[in-house]
């Protein structure tokens, strides 16, 4: 019998390419998101991809913080675990919305772990993120290193207690504190880096609303003509070309680290766990932007503007946690990323949106 997942914010960039290595490695996957960053085009994708085992998912449009809803997705099913992507992310929005975000994926989590617990189903999967490093002292950064987070966004991710809400715990620290008041739960909160690409099929991808706030969407809408040039924040850092080191990770990469996890969730010693997911190798915006120019035959023009505030200098993986325990190394380097990006963005310049994509 296949094992059962629901994975929240499935429709999402993350999510959906998640979602299509569950489905080819056998697994049934129920998918939850209320569609806030996403379209149900992405749905229809991946089943299309999935081929024989599109009838091992379903979808349901639903808000996290709808309880009843929630509730009755759970009394429905029973599941193995629940890998947990449906958050907001826009760091800029963060800052001028924090109650919104706050609600979002902080009482969106705590709704989602109580009805996860009065189902008996306490076996858990969280994207957290890189952002919670802050401005690490030295690379590569090890999951030991302290916590720090510069916006709301990165509180939500991270363990730190806003002075004025003090008492309020965030989602590392919710898990952290379950696991403590319960062994039986079983999480694993796994720090992604800088996740980019697309599916090699060019039909799933990232399709951000409004302007990109992250490197590569921008990049790719340059190349497809909806942007005349790139924005690059900052030449004057101390890298080899003087622009920001970052860790780049391929989608797919990713995605097949969180089956890694979920393998790992059947280890009886596993209690709740932090893994990064990155290569452990360092990229610089132009070193990027040099990649997808070869891959796409497109050149894209810059613009050197000022540091963008809250950016850290260089920021990479320890990859030997993730090696060593869950068995899982990223296949991908920066060439087969820029390869896929733009084949996605060639095939749907405009995203789920496009006109001309199926
Ligand atoms: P995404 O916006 O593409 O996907 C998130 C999905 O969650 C969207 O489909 C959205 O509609 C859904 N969602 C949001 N709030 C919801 C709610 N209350 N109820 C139901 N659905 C809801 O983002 P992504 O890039 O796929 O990221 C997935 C997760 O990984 C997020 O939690 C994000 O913070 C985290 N993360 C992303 C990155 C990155 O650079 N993309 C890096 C680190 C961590
Ligand atoms: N950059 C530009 N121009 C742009 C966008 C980005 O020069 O238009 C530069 C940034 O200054 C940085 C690098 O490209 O040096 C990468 O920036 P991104 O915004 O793509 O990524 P960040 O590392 O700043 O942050 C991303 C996500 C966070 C996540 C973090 C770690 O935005 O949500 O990776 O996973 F937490």
């Amino acid at each position: 019998m296949s094992k059962i997942i629901l994975v929240t914010g499935g429709a999402g960039y993350i999510g959906s390419h998640t979602v299509l290595q569950l489905l080819l490695g056998g697994y049934k996957a129920v998918v939850v998101d209320n569609l806030d960053n996403s379209s149900d085009v992405s749905i229809k994708r991946v089943k299309e991809l999935a081929r024989e085992y599109v009838n091992n998912l379903s979808f349901h449009q639903v808000d996290l913080r709808d309880r009843p809803a929630i509730e009755k997705i759970f009394a429905q099913t029973k599941f193995e675990a629940v890998i947990h992507f449906a958050g907001l992310k826009a760091v800029g929005e963060s800052v001028s919305e924090p109650l919104l975000y706050h609600d979002n994926n902080v009482i969106g989590t705590v709704i989602l772990l109580e009805v996860m617990s009065a189902h008996g189903c306490k076996n858990l999967i969280f994207s957290s993120s890189a952002t919670v490093y802050g401005w690490p002292k030295e690379v590569p950064c090890t999951e030991e290193f302290p916590l720090t987070a510069v916006n709301p966004y990165g509180r939500t991710k991270c363990h730190l207690i806003i002075s004025d809400m003090v008492g309020q715990l965030f989602v590392e620290e919710i898990c952290r504190d379950l696991h403590n008041s319960d062994s039986k739960w079983k999480i694993i909160l796994l720090r992604y880096f800088n996740p980019v690409g697309a599916h090699p099929s060019g039909h799933i991808g990232e399709d951000p609303r409004g302007t990109p706030n992250n490197l590569m969407p921008f990049v790719q809408q340059v190349a497809v003509g909806r942007r005349s040039a790139l924005t690059v924040f900052g030449n004057d850092y101390s890298t080899k070309d003087g622009t920001g080191v970052r860790d780049y990770i391929h989608v797919v990469d990713l995605a097949d680290g969180h089956i890694a996890a979920l393998r790992k969730l059947s280890d009886p010693k596993i209690g709740c766990e932090v893994y990064n997911l990155g290569t452990g190798k360092g990229t610089s915006v132009l070193e990027m932007v040099s990649a997808f120019e070869k891959a796409s035959g497109k050149k894209i023009p810059l613009k050197i503007v000022g540091r963008r505030p809250g950016d850290a200098e260089v920021v990479y993986a320890s990859t030997k946690k993730a090696e060593t325990e869950l068995k899982w190394k990223a296949k991908y380097g920066i060439e087969e990323i820029c390869r896929d990006q733009w084949n996605w963005a060639s095939k749907n310049p405009y995203g789920y949106g496009s006109s001309h994509s199926k």
